[in-house]
């Protein structure tokens, strides 16, 4: 790992402070319910460990891995389901919550999903989202910080799989050192 080719752009105190906003208005908006908690793996695993540990309500949990971008640093613009979920929503209240929206592709993969599953009501959060101004995020209720369009790591976002782990969101400096 090149930690000398990342500039720190968002510390996990700031986004853990943005994480209790959130379960905040989940413990409020559920109160009296059981939502189903979906996170979209692999990018939203600290924000699904991280929320739902601020929860106060009670909620059942699940994973959907999703792929379009691979090991490459563009999205193929094509979603591929890895695993899906295992709880059946009909019925439920759904939450979903993501790591980031960049394209698009994910988000509008997931309101078409979703729409035809019968749940009772569907709730997209993410924690992260570009500042493309072509993108339509009016399908999301909820996002946590507006990021520049730079690559970015930590926090759940990978370069080839690599730098998830770490707490803190960093751009990456240059590309090709990665
Ligand atoms: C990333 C990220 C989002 C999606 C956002 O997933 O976690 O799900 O891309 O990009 P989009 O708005 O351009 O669709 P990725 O396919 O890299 O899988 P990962 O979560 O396993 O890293």
């Amino acid at each position: 790992m090149n930690l000398n080719n990342l500039e720190l752009i968002l510390s996990n105190e700031e986004i853990q402070q943005k994480n209790k906003e959130i379960a905040k208005l989940i413990n409020d908006k559920y109160k009296d319910k059981t939502p189903v908690i979906v996170g979209i793996m692999k990018g939203s695993v600290y924000f699904l460990a991280d929320i739902t540990r601020y929860l106060t309500i009670p909620a059942e949990i699940d994973i959907m891995c999703l792929s379009s971008y691979g090991n490459k640093a563009e999205s193929s613009g094509k979603v591929k389901i890895l695993k899906d979920l295992s709880i059946d929503i009909d019925g439920r209240d759904v939450i979903i919550l993501e790591d980031i929206i960049d394209t698009g592709t994910t988000l509008k993969y997931l309101s078409n999903y979703f729409k035809n599953q019968n749940a009772t009501s569907v709730t997209l959060m993410s924690i992260f989202a570009k500042e493309h101004t072509n993108i339509d995020h009016s399908f999301l209720d909820v996002v946590g910080f507006v990021l520049p369009n730079d690559f970015l790591v930590g926090y759940g976002l990978d370069c080839k799989n690599q730098y998830r782990h770490l707490p803190h969101v960093y751009k990456v400096l240059d590309t090709k050192k990665i």
